[in-house]
């Protein structure tokens, strides 16, 4: 993909998975001015060093950002800001995954912990960027129209349909999606996009490394019979985020090898 040759790309949970390889994404893409947060400072070194691969004259500035922290996000968007002059795309993937138990059985901290990173803080993230967002020149598109920017939401399958022992996990990436229609609706008229994906299985460090082993025979029950790749989430998201989704928004993309069908 490319075209996003004069824009500037904003992507949280930015060391690690699925929104590394949106970054590699970018960079493939032709994006040269990149704000990468994470709240580990160490894998964001990585993911820069990832870029400078690709296109040496990539500049991608590095922000520890944990996002339940309201400052800390509105430090990220200043820092793009100042650096770059404007957000065109935020890519919002942050996230974490809980404790297993049924709801009566799961501790009140660890629905406020998780649904505190997937939900309220990707918020908080939306309501930074689109606060910022809403100020910028519209940018003139190749199609005659224009945009201000364009958000994208990590969701997940769990966003649309259930699964055991994750309540909180599947209530914040639930929330997600109705977060993502709702400024759709209102951020329409701004010239901004909002739109989210929703992953099947993909092999990150999202799980702790012995539970994808156990994963088999759940996998061989899916359409596809195995898990998605990184590089497959992050052609999605970049394709929401581009020009060429330019009529595209408030939508629910699953990018899951046929999860939701079954
Ligand atoms: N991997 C999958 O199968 C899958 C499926 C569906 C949805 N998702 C979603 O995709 C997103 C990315 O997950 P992943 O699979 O790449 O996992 P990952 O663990 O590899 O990456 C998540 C990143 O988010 C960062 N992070 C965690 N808490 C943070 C916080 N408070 N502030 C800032 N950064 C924080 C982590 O440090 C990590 O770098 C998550 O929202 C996850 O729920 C993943």
């Amino acid at each position: 993909m490319s075209g996003f040759e004069n824009g500037v790309a904003l992507v949280t949970g930015a060391g690690s998975g699925l929104a590394r390889g949106v970054v590699l994404e970018f960079v493939r893409g032709g994006c040269v001015k990149i704000v990468a947060a994470d709240i580990i400072p160490e894998r964001l070194a990585e993911t820069a060093k990832l870029v400078s691969e690709i296109n040496p004259a990539a500049r991608v500035i590095t922000v520890p950002t944990d996002v339940t922290n309201a400052t800390q996000v509105q430090n990220m968007v200043d820092t793009a800001v100042k650096e770059f002059g404007r957000i065109d795309y935020s890519v919002h993937c942050a996230g974490i995954t809980g404790g297993a138990a049924r709801t009566d059985e799961m501790a009140t901290e660890e629905f406020d912990r998780v649904t505190g990173v997937n939900l309220r803080g990707l918020w908080l993230c939306e309501k930074a960027v689109l606060g910022q967002m809403k100020t910028q020149e519209p940018r003139k598109l190749s199609n005659g129209t224009s945009a201000r920017g364009a958000v994208v939401n990590m969701s997940s399958v769990l966003g649309l349909v259930g699964y055991r022992v994750q309540s909180p996990y599947v209530v914040s990436k639930h929330g997600v999606l109705g977060l993502t229609k709702a400024d759709a609706v209102d951020y329409a008229a701004d010239g901004i996009r909002v739109n989210a994906v929703c992953p099947g299985i993909v092999r990150t460090n999202l799980l702790p490394e012995g539970a994808w082993e156990h994963m088999g025979a759940f996998i061989e029950t899916l359409p596809m019979q195995r898990l998605g790749l990184i590089e497959e989430v992050a052609a999605a998201v970049c394709f929401l985020a581009s020009d060429k989704a330019s009529f595209i928004t408030g939508t629910m993309l699953p990018v899951d090898g046929g999860y939701c069908c079954v």
